[in-house]
């Protein structure tokens, strides 16, 4: 999965700052749970990643994709379920993320994201639906994807336990939802599926549709050549 352009981010990973305030998702997602979600949660997952990748400098300059997805079958047996749950919420949070935006409340996808959005699930409102319904018919923690199908170009919703990732299995997500209970036990207690259509409301749609022109060009075009792991593996 590559969909930003800029240079892939490496060992030391950071935690971004929100790109907008606490409270801006205000009633949707409280200013309470973010803070603890963004500040605590995520940068619990960085710190526990680059624990396990500090002592491998051989793992240094590989971003979380490559770590993850691309050389995870590579990495040091020793660290690599930790790489794969630490890294597995690292990813996962960074998008997420970059997906919520304030004031988005009505707004709706448009262009090829609408009509792919039409065309596989019969209307925007079908969609939302499905997305709710699989994520609150989701056992205990994961998250729920939108994610444009590798064989047919087809875009699908489905679920993952923990922070196992519809990547791996070569998928392009569009739109990632959290459904672990850190990220709305306190506002939404056991109402999942009430944190789960507020979600609707704070999607950023231009960024999701962006995503799917992305993955629309790369199929159009051949990937970069990935980088190999410069001595045995342990
Ligand atoms: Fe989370």
């Amino acid at each position: 999965m590559k969909i930003e352009t800029d240079k892939p981010l490496t060992y030391p990973f950071a935690l971004a700052p929100l790109p907008f305030a606490y409270d801006a998702l205000e009633p949707y997602i409280d200013a309470a749970t973010m803070r603890i979600h963004h500040d605590k949660h995520h940068q619990a997952y960085i710190t526990s990643l680059n624990a396990a990748i500090k002592p491998h400098p051989e793992l240094h300059d590989f971003s979380i994709e490559e770590l993850l997805l691309e050389r995870h079958s590579e990495l040091p047996i020793t660290i690599r379920q930790t790489v794969h749950d630490q890294g597995g919420g690292h990813l996962h949070h960074q998008l997420f993320w970059k997906i919520l935006k304030p004031g988005t409340a009505g707004t709706r996808p448009t262009g090829a994201l609408a009509q792919a959005i039409d065309r596989d699930f019969g209307s925007f409102d079908a969609f939302k639906a499905k997305f709710v319904e699989t994520g609150a018919k989701h056992f205990a923690s994961g998250w729920v994807f939108l994610v444009v199908n590798p064989a047919d170009g087809g875009l699908e919703v489905l679920s993952r336990p923990d922070h196992d990732s519809a990547l791996l299995e070569k998928n392009t997500a569009l739109l990632i939802n959290d459904l672990w209970e850190h990220a709305y036990y306190l506002k939404y207690q056991s109402g999942r599926v009430n944190y789960l259509k507020a979600f609707c409301s704070v999607v950023n749609w231009e960024y999701v549709g962006q995503r799917l022109e992305s993955v629309l060009d790369s199929r159009v075009r051949p990937g970069p050549a990935t980088k190999k792991i410069s001595h045995s593996v342990r």
